[in-house]
């Protein structure tokens, strides 16, 4: 089984949605996938997302609550039924970023493309050096087009940290598939991306 850890420190930098649409993604690409909420307390988690989804046809993945204290205890007996584990975190806490990071086999960041949002990235990147895991910033909410995009790539790289080359262009149809089942339509640069991350 494979481990991802998504975390940023950041709020609203696609944290929840790739977790949700990278699991989503490989469901559909015949894997069984969980996702562990750490942040189910935020409006918009996953829980959130996949109770409102359960109203219809419900998600593809599973997803869970726990939190980050309980994640070492019973991260073994989770991860050991499903092929994919996706740790979705809250923004803020160190700690649970860190706890998250520990128990992963890759720590995705995503951020939103624009310059301002570069800043905790070398911090949270930095949480998952010090115990030997690898890291991709994901750019999310791309747009074309816009020099940011290139520059954000450019600089993160220019320090060291690794870019996937998959982005994620703001859509409405990625930004709509929140509390419903996504289409694979929806999917489709998130399948790119787990095709790039499982390597
Ligand atoms: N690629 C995208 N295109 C359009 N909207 C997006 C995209 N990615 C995320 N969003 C929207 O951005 C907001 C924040 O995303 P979210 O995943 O909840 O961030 P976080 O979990 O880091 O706080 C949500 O409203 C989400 O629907
Ligand atoms: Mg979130």
């Amino acid at each position: 089984m494979f481990k991802i850890a998504i975390a940023s420190l950041k709020g609203g930098t696609g944290k929840t949605t790739t977790s949700i649409m990278l699991a989503e993604a490989a469901e559909l690409a015949g894997l069984s996938a969980m996702v562990v909420d750490l942040d189910p307390q935020s409006g918009g988690s996953c829980r959130n997302w996949a109770d409102y989804a359960a109203e219809e046809q419900g998600l593809r993945s599973l997803v869970m609550s726990i939190s980050a204290k309980e994640l070492t205890r019973r991260l073994p007996e989770i991860a050991d039924k499903r092929d994919i584990v996706i740790i979705d975190t809250p923004p803020g806490s160190e700690n649970t970023a860190a706890a998250a990071i520990r128990s992963a086999d890759l720590l995705v960041i995503p951020i939103n493309a624009r310059l301002a949002d570069m800043e905790r990235v070398a911090g949270v990147a930095h949480l998952a050096d010090e115990v030997g895991v690898p890291v991709k910033v994901v750019l999310c909410r791309t747009r074309p087009r816009v020099k940011a995009t290139q520059e954000v790539r450019d600089a993160l790289e220019g320090i060291g940290i690794p870019v996937a080359s998959t982005q994620i262009d703001e859509q409405e149809k990625i930004g709509a598939s929140y509390g419903i089942r996504p289409t694979p339509h929806a999917l489709r640069s998130y399948s790119v991306l787990w095709d790039e991350l499982k390597g």
